[in-house]
């Protein structure tokens, strides 16, 4: 009976190896939210890679801009035992799952990363002096795109300043064009809010989103912010509520609508749809904005895998590859963004992308390029999760802008 259960055991064991051999390829489960048009072509650069490296590619695709669903569906899988080998997570979240211990660093593959990433980026990506996230590209967040045909249709020229911006969005709806293509989900509200911040003033952004400091919370210039966003709100369509931001880009691309606040993962969809910068659509900074560089980085982590503490091989191959020259230029082609890393050409990049990347530079210098709390950039999920829902509160409601001020305010305290 021994004897038998013992040859048994080799022979499952004898299966098991050429079984190895036959399927050699580490597989990496990936877990991310890019599933858009513009974001499944950017992110298949990648499986494209890997798959040429030899690693099998399962993929994880959690649909929801931003990636909130996404957030929860990696805390179940963690939990249950089945953590990914790499996730998209980004801003102080990273350090949050390295504390818990479940993260390996992959500073095997980072060997010259600190020569390459701006300097509070590559902070970012680390813990405890370590790297643990690989970082894809760099988002502006502070832009308005404009649908070009409906911009001459209507005489208009993209607006630099919020009285422009009113009175352009009147000739739109004046010629039946829905002025403010809007997408209905909290962290677009967000996104819209943020950037009237930012139009308040550099160091208004700072005090307000990174400081949370209380003073400028709830100060007039605030109180301009909200009724600001008030009158924008008065431009957004029946249709809006729950909408995706890539319905509401559509839109801008086909012409209902004329603008958009949006990061430019919307022009990843521009170009999918083959739309041309400066030809069928205009990308301007937002009114008040040209000064200042709100910015998302895209970033993977990397979980143990089988109890082990080290990166696998496989991992450490992911992390490179996001990082190397060629990648990084192909996945912000599609994508809409800009390399992170600083040493790629813009030679191939569109007009929009090249003023991101010189925007990128001169912001850089003058102290004004800052991580987008509506991103999770700066803020822990706790405060950014609870001055959302006051501010997407806002936005879909006729609440009086003093009080929804107040509630900003006791929101920031949440840690
Ligand atoms: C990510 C982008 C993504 C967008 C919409 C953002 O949080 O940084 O890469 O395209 O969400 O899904």
């Amino acid at each position: 009976m021994k004897r038998t259960l013992m040859s048994a055991a080799i022979v499952a064991s004898t299966l098991a190896t050429s079984a190895q051999v036959a399927s050699a390829a580490e597989s990496l489960s990936v877990l991310h939210w890019w599933t858009s048009g513009g974001e499944s072509k950017a992110i298949r650069v990648l499986k494209d890679d890997m798959d040429k490296q030899g690693y099998e590619w399962k993929d994880f695709a959690v649909a929801g801009g931003a990636g909130a669903a996404a957030m929860t569906a990696l805390k179940t899988q963690v939990m249950s035992g089945n953590a990914p080998s790499a996730a998209q997570i980004k801003g102080p979240l990273i350090q949050d799952w390295a504390d818990q211990g479940v993260l390996v660093d992959i500073d095997k593959s980072a060997t010259d990363w600190k020569a390459q990433l701006p300097a509070q980026i590559n902070k970012t990506m680390m813990s405890k002096g370590h790297y643990v996230a690989a970082p894809f590209s760099v988002h502006r967040i502070n832009w308005l795109w404009i649908n070009k045909a409906a911009l001459d249709k209507v005489g208009g020229k993209p607006p630099t300043t919020w009285p422009e911006f009113f009175a352009l969005a009147d000739k739109f709806r004046a010629a039946g064009i829905t002025p403010v293509a809007r997408g209905g989900q909290p962290w677009q509200d967000m996104t819209i809010w943020e950037t009237v911040v930012l139009s308040q003033g550099a160091d208004f952004y700072r005090k307000a989103m990174i400081d949370l400091d209380q003073k400028t919370l709830t100060s007039p210039q605030m109180l301009q912010v909200f009724q600001t966003a008030r009158k924008i709100q008065g431009y957004f369509d029946k249709g809006s509520t729950g909408r995706d931001w890539n319905l509401a880009t559509a839109m801008v691309i086909n012409g209902s609508g004329g603008m958009q606040f949006m990061g430019d993962w919307a022009k990843g969809e521009f170009a999918n749809a083959n739309k041309k910068a400066d030809v069928d659509y205009i990308c301007a900074a937002a009114p008040g904005t040209s000064n200042a560089f709100t910015y998302t980085v895209d970033s993977f982590v990397f979980f143990q895998q089988n109890g082990k503490k080290e990166a696998t091989l496989g991992q450490l191959a992911l992390a490179k590859t996001i990082m190397s020259p060629a990648f990084q230029e192909q996945f912000s082609l599609y994508k809409g963004s800009i390399p992170v890393r600083q040493d790629v050409s813009m030679d191939k990049f569109d007009a929009c992308a090249k003023k991101s990347y010189a925007d990128e530079q001169t912001t850089i210098k003058s102290n004004t390029f800052f991580p987008s709390f509506a991103f999770g950039d700066v803020q822990s999920s706790a405060t950014e999760g609870a001055i959302t829902d006051v501010v997407t509160g806002f936005m879909n409601s006729n609440e009086d802008p003093q009080e929804a001020m107040r509630k900003v305010a006791a929101a920031a305290k949440v840690k």
